[in-house]
Parts: structure tokens; C-alpha cells; sequence
């Protein structure tokens, strides 16, 4: 058994592991060693509660990791990379039940033996209630990405006055549960802020789904804070604290990238229209031009400079290796090639930058929005790989659109657009792309990775 003083050291060794563990996630160059550096913290964290003195009952901890290890193992060896964001919000629900579950067990184990104080029973209150939300809030968000639910935005009459009156009970609840200590008000507030984290998650939707993501993400860092509290374990507490901070500053770095308020987002009802015709969709009565391979072909080996802008479509196709040979083909005939990344492009944070090192495309060549938007105009060839919404101009043009004022990449001011997608379907947003009717724009419909495959070939034979 380990004395106060040794847990301490050895839960702040973790704590800093985790801290360089997400410095290192800050680069794809040094990815992957911050996560051998977070996992190797949670491994100390993990073996030094097991020699934490309050620990007693062994079977059932080695159980449940048995447990959470299997299911763990498995999900990750079976996981598809698109379907990350929906395991992710799955994930984080279970952090919140846990944080629920935690807090009404203390409460009724030292309830009994009236081993309560005022702060612990604040603690319980806030733990139960920020778990909750995280518990339906993230089981919403799972419905929604994995298409189980509608991902348009529900809105309804005074939403928002409802969202508010149930928050203000809940903390009237948590006051009066920190003076008469009854077990029927905390259910109350666990059954508050139940509701509370669905109605705050169904209003969202569309191209605002990331933000949620990483709120979420925030929320759960709180919820497990909490527990930490709950239990009196520091590791657990400031765990909590990095991934409560670190998803609110990823959540404002996503509403920046999308240039949307936070509030704005929380209060919801953004990435859906109603309105019945928007200037897109006028502009999808008109023609689009399509190009065959072969013109595509024609058109790069001309080129001086290519930009390839990667989407969803990539992911969904598995054509960045395909990517990788096109890139290292065009780089022996001594075309410039540069990839140009959005930063929502794909489904999570980081979604194109992960692939495209998986299939070894140097880093320098890969450079974000706000880099690579001023090249676009000196750019002979703009090649959009299975993205949509992070190029569609409807964003700056169209009032009406629900991804007005979201930056975008400035694809349409290259010489010429080629866009790899298989139809006319829109992307997450679910709206048409106003881009695909500009002049300099030409459609090459199929697989991403087909195409891609096919276009190798072409450049190989010429
Ligand atoms: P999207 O706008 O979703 O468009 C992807 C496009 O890929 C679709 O239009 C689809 O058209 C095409 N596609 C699908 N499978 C394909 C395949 N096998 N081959 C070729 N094309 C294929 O993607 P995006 O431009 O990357 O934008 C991301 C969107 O997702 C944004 O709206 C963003 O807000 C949202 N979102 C992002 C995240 C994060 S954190 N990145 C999380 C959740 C939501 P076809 O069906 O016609 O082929």
C-alpha cells in the first residue's frame, strides 16, 4: 500500500505526463508520442488508486476493467475512422452516468453512516447535474452523427426560456440539497438536468455538430472533475480539469473557425434552413459542367501549382494513399502540390491531418485555411477530394444559408476547380454548393479513391 505522500507524487507525475501528453498532441510530428506519453500517465494513475489504501474490494475493480478492457479492445480494433465522432460522444456519455452514479452512491453510503458535510453534499449536487447533462446530451449527439436521429436543428417556441427556468430550479434544488441533504431532491436535479442535456443538444445540427462534439467533451472533463472531488482523488480531479479546458478552448477554436458565437451555438438552432428556396438552391436549377479523367489529367499535367483540398468524401473512400501517389508522381514532373486544410473539414478536429500522415504526405505540404486561402488565386489547379461544405462560396454570399459567415476555403478563385464526388448530394449541412455552378468549375463524378486510382494511372501513362 502506497502512503499519502507516494499516491501524491505519483498522481502528479501522471498529471504531468498527461500536460506533455497533450502538447504532443498539438503537432501530427509528435502525435503519437504524446499519446504513449498520456497513456503511460493514466497507467501510473491506474496502478497507484490500486495501491491507494481506501481501495479494498479488488474483485470487482479487476472485473470491471476485465470488462472495459474487452469492450475497450474490441471497439477499437473494429471502430471505422468516420464513425471517431459518434464514438467519441458514446464515450463521453459514459463519463457522465458515471459521474451520476458516483454521486448518488456517495450520497446514500454516507448518508447512512451521516458522514455528510454541506460542501461534499455541493459537490454531490454539481456532479449528479453536470454528469446528467453529459449522459443525454452525449447520447443525442451520438443519434444525430450516427444518423439515428434527425440531424437538423428542433427548435420550438420558448425553448430557450424552458432551458433556462429548468437550470434556475436545478440550482435552487442544489441549495436546498446542500442543507436538508434528502436523497429524493438529488434525483430531482439528476432528472433536471437529464432533460436539461437533451433539450440543449436537440436544437443543434448541421455544420455545427463539431462544436458540440468538444463542448461535450468539456462537459465530461467536469463531470469526471466532479467525481474526482466526490472521491477525493486528485489524479481525478485534475484529469477532469485538462479535458474540461482543453475541450471549451477546442470548442472556441471550432466556433472561430466557423465564425459563430459559443452562446450562439449552446443556444442552438443553427445548420438547418427553413427557408423554403435560398439562393443555393436557385442555383441548383442550373447546369453544372462534368469532366472525365482524362481532362482532369490533361489539366494537372499542365499545371505549374495544384491544391488538393481533402473533405469527408477522402475518409469515406480511403483515397489518401491514392493521394500520396498522385502527390509523388506531380512532385517528379516538378509540379508544386499542397494540400489545404479546413479546419472542420472531415467529422472531428484533426479528421484530414490524421489521414493524410497515415499515407505519409509531408507535413510541409500540408497547410491550413488561413495559410493557404491567399494562394488560391495563383493556383492553376484547385482539386476538391470529397469536400463540400468547407468550400461552398454560399458562406459568404448567400444570407440565407445556414453556414453564412463560416470561412471557407477560397477554392473558386483558383484558374480551375475539379470536385471529386460521386453525386449532386450535398454534404453535412445538407445544402447545395453554390460552387459547383461557377464557371471554372468542373465535376468528376465518382469514388474518391476510384478516381483518384484512375487519375495515378492516367498520369502514369502520359
Ligand atoms: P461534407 O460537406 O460532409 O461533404 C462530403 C462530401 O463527400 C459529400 O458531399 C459526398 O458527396 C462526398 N463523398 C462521400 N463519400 C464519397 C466517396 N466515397 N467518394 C467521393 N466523394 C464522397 O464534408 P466536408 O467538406 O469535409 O465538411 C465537413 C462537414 O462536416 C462540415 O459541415 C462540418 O461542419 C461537419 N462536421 C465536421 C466535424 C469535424 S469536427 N470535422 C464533425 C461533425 C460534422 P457524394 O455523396 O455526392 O459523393
Amino acid at each position: 500500500m502506497l502512503n499519502a505522500n507516494t499516491l501524491a507524487i505519483a498522481y502528479l507525475i501522471s498529471a504531468a505526463l498527461f500536460i506533455l501528453g497533450l502538447k504532443g498532441l498539438t503537432s501530427p510530428s509528435t502525435a503519437r508520442r504524446g499519446n504513449y506519453l498520456a497513456m503511460l500517465g493514466m497507467a501510473l494513475a491506474i496502478v497507484a488508486t490500486l495501491f491507494n489504501p481506501v481501495v479494498q474490494n479488488y474483485s470487482l475493480i479487476f472485473t470491471g476493467l476485465a470488462i472495459g478492457a474487452v469492450i475497450g479492445i474490441v471497439v477499437a480494433l473494429k471502430i471505422d475512422m468516420k464513425a471517431m465522432p459518434q464514438l467519441v460522444a458514446a464515450f463521453h456519455s459514459l463519463v457522465g452516468l458515471t459521474a451520476v452514479l458516483v454521486a448518488i452512491g456517495t450520497f446514500t453510503e454516507h448518508a447512512t453512516s451521516g458522514l455528510v458535510d454541506r460542501i461534499m453534499l455541493v459537490e454531490l449536487g454539481v456532479g449528479s447535474f453536470i454528469g446528467a447533462i453529459t449522459f443525454t446530451g452525449s447520447l443525442i449527439a451520438f443519434g444525430k452523427l450516427q444518423g439515428i436521429l434527425s440531424g437538423n436543428p428542433v427548435v420550438f417556441k420558448g425553448q430557450h426560456l424552458l432551458n433556462l427556468v429548468l437550470g434556475l430550479v436545478a440550482l435552487a434544488l442544489v441549495i436546498q440539497f446542500s442543507q436538508n441533504s434528502g436523497l429524493t431532491t438529488l434525483i430531482l436535479i439528476t432528472v433536471i438536468a437529464l432533460a436539461l442535456g437533451f433539450l440543449l443538444i436537440i436544437p443543434i445540427g448541421g455544420a455545427d455538430m463539431p462544436v458540440v462534439i468538444s463542448m461535450l467533451n468539456s462537459y465530461s472533463g467536469w463531470a469526471a472533475a466532479a467525481t474526482g472531488f466526490t472521491l477525493q482523488n486528485n489524479a481525478l480531479i485534475v484529469t477532469g480539469a485538462l479535458v474540461g479546458f482543453s475541450g471549451a478552448i477546442l470548442s472556441f477554436i471550432m466556433c472561430r473557425a466557423m465564425n459563430r458565437s459559443f452562446i450562439s451555438v449552446i443556444l442552438g438552432g443553427f445548420g438547418g434552413s427553413d427557408d423554403e428556396e435560398t439562393t443555393a438552391m436557385q442555383a441548383a436549377n442550373q447546369g453544372v459542367k462534368s469532366a472525365a479523367v482524362e481532362d482532369l489529367a490533361f489539366m494537372i499535367e499542365n499545371a505549374n501549382r495544384l491544391i488538393i483540398v481533402p473533405g469527408y468524401g477522402m475518409a469515406v473512400a480511403q483515397a489518401q494513399h491514392a493521394l500520396k501517389e498522385l502527390t509523388d508522381i506531380l512532385n517528379e514532373k516538378e509540379i508544386e502540390v499542397k494540400f489545404a486544410i479546413h479546419p472542420v473539414a472531415g467529422r472531428m478536429p484533426g479528421h484530414m491531418n490524421v489521414l493524410l500522415a497515415e499515407s505519409d504526405i509531408p507535413y510541409d505540404q500540408v497547410v491550413e485555411m488561413e495559410e493557404i486561402n491567399p494562394e488560391f488565386s495563383t493556383t492553376d489547379v484547385a482539386l476538391v477530394v470529397g469536400a463540400n461544405d468547407v468550400t461552398n462560396p454560399a458562406a459568404k454570399t448567400d444570407k440565407s444559408s445556414p453556414i453564412y459567415g463560416m470561412p471557407i476555403l477560397d477554392v473558386e478563385k483558383a484558374k480551375y476547380v475539379f470536385v471529386i464526388k460521386r453525386s449532386m448530394r450535398p454534404g453535412y449541412s445538407g445544402i447545395e454548393n453554390l460552387l459547383y455552378f461557377r464557371d471554372n468549375c468542373s465535376m468528376v463524378f465518382g469514388d474518391a479513391k476510384e478516381v483518384c486510382e484512375a487519375l495515378v494511372a492516367e498520369l502514369k501513362n502520359s
